[in-house]
C-alpha cells in the first residue's frame, strides 16, 4: 500500500441550490478519504468549482452582474454545504483563482509550442437568438431545440488539441490496466462508443464569449471549459508552478470519483492531454450512479430536487451519509426518497445501532455504577463468535473500501450490530443480575457489549464521524488510540475501568406521517424564499460537437439504451408564442407525459389527439421555449413534410 493517497471529486458548476445529487458524490470520496486517513495514510482530498464558460457569463449578465462577482457570491454557499455535511476536503480550487489559471495557460502554450495545439476551424449549427450552438443530432426537426427557431450554419476560427494522435496509446492503456476504468461497464462503453470508432480532435478554444482563461498567445479566443476545468486536478497541486512539490507527492491521482455523464471527459479527454503533457495518468476513474427519484433523475428542470440542507438540519449529516452510502452500490442507480431514508433512519439507526448503545450503556450504569467491568467470566463458545466477528471487520473494510464497496462495508459492520442485538437477547443480562453468582459473568457480558461498540464507532468512523464521536463519549472511550483502526485488530482492547456517560439518543425514532409532512411544509416554505430559478442547464455535450457524430455501427446493447415506447396523445395544443411547437400530454401506459415537438407545421393538434404515436421515452428532459418536454415522438421529414410515425398497438409498449 502506498503511503499516500490523493482523491477528488468533479469540480461543480457554481449553482445556488446544490442538490443531494450532488452530495452523493462528495460524501462518497469523503468517506474515502477519511477511510484512508484512518489507514494512516497521506490523504490529499480536492474538491472545487468550475466558475468559467458561456453559460455563467450569461446568466451574470441576465442579472446585470460581472461573472466573477456573481460566482464569488454562489461558492460560499457550496462551501457551507460541504461544511454541514462534514465534507473534509484538504484543496478547494476554483477555476477562476490565479493559481489555476496560470497552470493552465503553460499547459495550452506547452501544447501548443509541441504541435498538439493547431489553428483550425469550428462549424456547427448557431441560434443566434439563444447564442448557442448545436450540432445536427441535438436540432429539433431542424431547428433549435431551445426556441424552436431558424438556426444558421456557423464557422469561426478555434484551435484543435490533436486527441486523435493518442488515441491508440490511450486505447493500449486502457487494454492494459483493467483496473483504469470502472466499473468495468462504463470501460467496454468508452472503448466501444468513442476511442474504437475513431476518435476526432478536440475543439478547445471559442471566440464567442469572454468569461473564460484568455488562450495566451491569442487574445480572441478563451479556453474550452473542458480542457480548463480538467486540469484543476493538477494546477491544484502546483503543477508547471515554482513550487510543485505537492505535484512531484501526490500525482497521478489515486481516484478521480465522477458521475457516470462525465467518465467520458476524464477517460477520454483527460488522459490524452496528460500523454500531451508526457504525465502519468491517473490510476483509477470511478464513475458512480445517479441519485434518482420515482419517474427519473433528480434534476433542477424537472423541479424534483431534494434541499440536502433540509435533511442534514432535521436528521443530522450522518443519517444522510449514512442513506447515502449504504442503500446502493456505488456504481449503481440509487433511488431516493424520504419514505427510505426515514426507514433506514428508524431500522438501522435508530433501532439496531441506537438502541444497543443505549440499553448496553443503561445497563453498565445500573449494574456496574456506570465503569466498564473487566472480561472476569468468558465463556468462549458464546462470545467466540462476536470476538471472531469483530477481527475479521478491518481487513473486511480494507478490502471492500479498496474496492469502492462502501454500501457493502456498511452492510458487513451492520451484521455485526445485529450479532450484538442477539448476542443481549441470548446473554439476557437482567436475567444474570438477579443472581448474585452470575455477576462475573454479567461483567463479561457487558464488556464484550461495550468492547464490540467500541468496534463499531471505529468502523463507521469514516461515514459517520459525528456518531462515532458520540459513540466514543458515551463509552467513555473517546481517546485516539482507543478510536485508531489498528485499535480494533484484536478484539479485547483495555477498556474496563472506563466510565460510561448517557447522553442523548443517537437517532431518535421518527414517526413516518409526522416527517413527511414536516419535510414538504419545509420544502415548501424554502421555495418561498428560494432566490429566482437560474436558467435551465443546458445539454453538456454541446460543446462536444466533433465527438458527437453517431458511429456508423453500433452493438445491440447500445441500441437497447434507447426506449421506445407506443403511447397515445391525450391532448395536444399549439406552444404559446411558437409557431412551430405544438405540447402534447402522451399516455404510456400507467403515465402520462408532457412532450414537446417541432411538428406544428405538418401536423395540427386536433389530428394529433387519439394518434398511437412513438415516443424516445428515456430522454433526459428538457425545457423548449421555457416548456418541459419529457420526450419525443418520432418522425420523418422536415418542416411542412414532416410525417409522424404511428403504430396500430396498444400504448405504453416497448417497440423492439
Ligand atoms: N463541472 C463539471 C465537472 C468538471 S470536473 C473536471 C460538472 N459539474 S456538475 O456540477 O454538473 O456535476 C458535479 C457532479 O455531481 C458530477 O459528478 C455529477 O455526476 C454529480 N451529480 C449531479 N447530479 C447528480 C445526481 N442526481 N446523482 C448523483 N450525482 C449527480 O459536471
Amino acid at each position: 500500500m502506498s503511503d499516500k493517497y490523493y482523491i477528488t471529486t468533479p469540480i461543480y458548476y457554481p449553482s445556488d441550490k446544490l442538490h443531494i445529487g450532488h452530495a452523493y458524490c462528495t460524501t462518497a470520496a469523503d468517506s474515502l478519504a477519511r477511510f484512508h486517513r484512518q489507514l494512516g495514510q497521506d490523504v490529499m482530498f480536492l474538491t472545487g468549482t468550475d466558475e468559467h464558460g458561456q453559460k455563467i457569463e450569461k446568466i451574470a449578465h441576465e442579472k446585470g452582474m460581472e461573472p466573477q462577482e456573481y460566482v464569488d457570491g454562489i461558492v460560499e454557499g457550496i462551501k457551507h454545504l460541504w461544511e454541514l455535511m462534514n465534507i473534509s476536503y484538504d484543496d478547494f480550487i476554483r477555476t477562476t483563482e490565479p493559481r489555476h489559471m496560470d497552470t493552465v495557460q503553460k499547459i495550452f502554450q506547452k501544447l501548443y509550442d509541441q504541435g498538439d495545439i493547431y489553428k483550425g476551424v469550428y462549424e456547427s449549427w448557431y441560434c443566434t437568438p439563444c447564442e448557442s450552438f448545436w450540432t445536427d443530432q441535438q436540432l429539433v426537426d431542424g431547428k433549435c431545440p431551445d426556441c424552436g427557431r431558424e438556426v444558421t450554419r456557423l464557422k469561426e476560427d478555434a484551435y484543435f488539441f490533436r486527441a486523435s494522435k493518442y488515441a491508440p496509446k490511450l486505447i493500449e492503456y486502457i487494454e492494459s490496466h483493467p483496473h483504469f476504468i470502472q466499473p468495468e461497464s462504463r470501460r467496454n462503453e468508452m472503448m466501444n462508443n468513442f476511442l474504437l470508432p475513431g476518435l476526432e480532435d478536440l475543439c478547445v478554444s471559442r471566440s464567442s464569449f469572454k468569461w473564460g482563461i484568455p488562450v495566451p498567445f491569442d487574445g480572441d479566443h478563451v479556453m474550452y471549459v473542458w480542457l480548463d476545468a480538467l486540469s484543476n486536478y493538477i494546477s491544484a497541486l502546483g503543477y508547471m508552478s515554482d513550487d510543485d512539490s505537492l505535484f512531484e507527492k501526490y500525482w497521478p491521482a489515486d481516484l478521480h470519483l465522477v458521475g457516470k455523464e462525465i467518465v467520458r471527459f476524464h477517460t477520454i479527454t483527460w488522459p490524452t492531454i496528460l500523454m500531451a503533457l508526457g504525465e502519468d495518468l491517473p490510476k483509477r476513474v470511478y464513475g458512480h450512479g445517479w441519485l434518482t427519484l420515482q419517474g427519473g433523475k433528480m434534476s433542477k428542470s424537472k423541479g424534483n430536487v431534494v434541499d440536502p440542507e433540509i435533511l442534514v438540519g432535521r436528521y443530522g449529516a450522518d443519517a444522510v451519509r449514512y442513506f447515502l452510502m449504504r442503500e446502493a452500490p456505488l456504481g449503481n442507480d440509487l433511488l431516493f426518497s424520504n419514505e427510505l431514508l426515514i426507514g433506514a433512519i428508524n431500522a438501522d439507526l435508530a433501532n439496531d445501532l441506537g438502541n444497543l448503545l443505549s440499553r448496553t450503556v443503561a445497563m453498565i450504569e445500573k449494574y456496574f455504577d456506570g465503569v466498564i467491568p473487566a472480561d472476569e467470566a468468558p465463556d468462549p463458545e458464546v462470545d467466540g463468535v462476536l470476538v471472531e466477528m469483530s477481527e475479521a471487520i478491518p481487513s473486511m473494510l480494507e478490502r471492500k473500501y479498496a474496492d469502492l464497496k462502501i454500501s457493502e462495508a456498511l452492510e458487513e459492520t451492520w451484521q455485526f450490530i445485529s450479532a450484538m442485538n442477539k448476542y443481549i437477547d441470548t446473554t439476557a443480562p437482567w436475567v444474570l443480575a438477579k443472581d448474585p453468582d452470575k455477576k462475573e459473568r454479567l461483567a463479561s457480558v457487558l464488556y464484550h457489549l461495550a468492547e464490540g461498540l467500541r468496534v463499531v464507532s471505529v468502523a463507521i468512523q469514516s461515514v459517520m464521524p459525528e456518531t462515532a464521536a458520540k459513540m466514543a463519549a458515551q463509552l467513555g472511550v473517546d481517546t485516539e488510540e482507543l478510536q485508531s483502526f489498528e485499535s480494533i485488530r484484536i478484539f479485547g482492547a483495555p477498556i474496563a475501568g472506563r466510565h460510561v456517560r448517557k447522553g442523548e439518543a443517537l437517532f431518535p425514532r421518527l414517526d413516518l406521517e409526522a416527517e413527511l409532512a414536516a419535510l414538504e411544509e419545509l420544502r415548501s416554505s424554502r421555495q418561498e424564499k428560494a432566490p429566482e430559478p437560474q436558467p435551465e442547464k443546458k445539454p453538456k455535450q454541446k460543446k462536444q460537437t466533433k465527438q458527437l457524430e453517431p458511429p456508423s455501427q453500433i452493438s445491440i446493447d447500445d441500441f437497447q439504451k434507447v426506449a421506445l415506447r407506443t403511447g397515445v396523445v391525450l391532448e395536444s395544443k399549439v406552444l404559446e408564442g411558437s409557431d412551430k411547437l405544438l405540447v402534447s400530454q402522451v399516455k404510456m401506459g400507467d403515465e402520462t407525459r408532457q412532450i414537446v415537438s417541432g411538428i406544428r407545421e405538418a401536423v395540427s393538434p386536433e389530428d394529433l389527439v387519439g394518434k398511437t404515436v412513438i415516443v424516445a421515452a428515456n430522454l433526459k428532459p428538457a425545457k423548449l421555449r421555457g416548456t418541459l418536454s419529457e420526450g419525443m415522438l418520432l418522425a420523418v421529414g422536415e418542416g411542412k413534410d414532416t410525417k409522424l410515425l404511428t403504430a396500430d398497438a396498444p400504448d405504453g409498449l416497448l417497440v423492439k
